[in-house]
């Protein structure tokens, strides 16, 4: 066995979708850095040519349309690690929420990842190899007043990747979640603008800060490469303790 190039991903094809900002930069530059030929696919073609610089490949892909979504499965293939990091969330309480509001964060959240799953898991099933590799959230797990259909749809992704896993393994497929913590990103600027909001997040897990997008990159690398080859159906909490600490009172000794 060959330990050191146990996370090498020479050789593969590697699909990111969201490449453009945040977690699913810093996660297609890790893959590129750990060998791996990426493409970053987003729906802002700037962003994602930003994180491709002059190296990678950059691919406009809006995961709401379902026809470009079949074309760049037709495109791109073989892709041997699918990454998709776009979702979206809007903080309301339940009573205040929107049928709109509802629909726009499950079709990107839900609907668009069970495409995408669909569209390359085809061809990796065909092939007999492949790793997928999906964003749930603390919030598929606990949650808070305003993450009600957010929530819901992190938890759903964690099903529809288990299901996955339990239908295309016999293929050779793994796929898995990762349950990041509280990133800064994009994603989150609307807490880092609310200094009690960002600091109570902060205190929150276990390491009593915030994690950098850099820091969920391993994550993504380890289910991507041999080093997680019996890995499948599982839920990689990269959340600084946050689901692991209750946190309410810290009890005298
Ligand atoms: N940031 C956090 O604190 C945090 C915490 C838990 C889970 N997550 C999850 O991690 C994942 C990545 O989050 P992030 O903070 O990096 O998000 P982000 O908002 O920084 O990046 C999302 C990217 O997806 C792209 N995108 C949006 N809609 C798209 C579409 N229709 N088609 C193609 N691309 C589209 C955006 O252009 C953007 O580049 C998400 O699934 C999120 O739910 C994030």
């Amino acid at each position: 066995m060959d330990y050191a190039s146990l996370f090498r991903l020479d050789g593969k094809h590697v699909l990111v979708i969201g490449a453009g900002s945040g977690i699913g930069r810093e996660s297609a530059l890790a893959l590129a850095a750990h060998g791996a030929r990426v493409t970053c696919a987003d729906r802002d073609l700037v962003a994602a040519q930003e994180t491709a610089g002059s190296e990678l490949t950059a691919y406009e892909l809006d995961v709401l349309d379902d026809a470009a979504v079949e074309r760049a499965a037709a495109e791109l293939d073989p892709v041997d690690v699918l990454v998709f990091t776009a979702a979206t969330n809007v903080r309301k309480r339940i009573l205040d929420y929107t049928s709109e509001e509802f629909d726009r964060v499950v079709s990107l959240n839900l609907r668009a990842s069970f495409q995408l799953i669909r569209a390359f898991g085809r061809g990796m099933a065909e092939r007999g190899s492949g790793s997928i590799i999906g964003f749930s959230s603390i919030r598929g797990t606990t949650v808070e007043p305003g993450q009600s259909v957010y929530a819901a749809t992190k938890a759903g992704l964690v099903q529809l990747l288990r299901t996955a896993a339990a239908e295309l393994g016999p293929s050779g497929v793994r796929a898995n979640a990762i349950a990041p913590g509280v990133v800064e990103t994009p994603l989150t600027a609307q807490i880092k603008a609310n200094k009690g909001w960002y600091d109570a997040y902060a205190q929150k897990g276990a390491l009593g800060r915030w994690a950098q997008p850099s820091e969920l990159a391993g994550a993504v690398v380890y289910l991507a490469s041999d080093a997680a080859s019996f890995v499948t159906g599982s839920v990689l909490a990269v959340d600084g303790g946050w689901t692991a600490v209750d946190g309410r009172f810290d009890p005298p000794n």
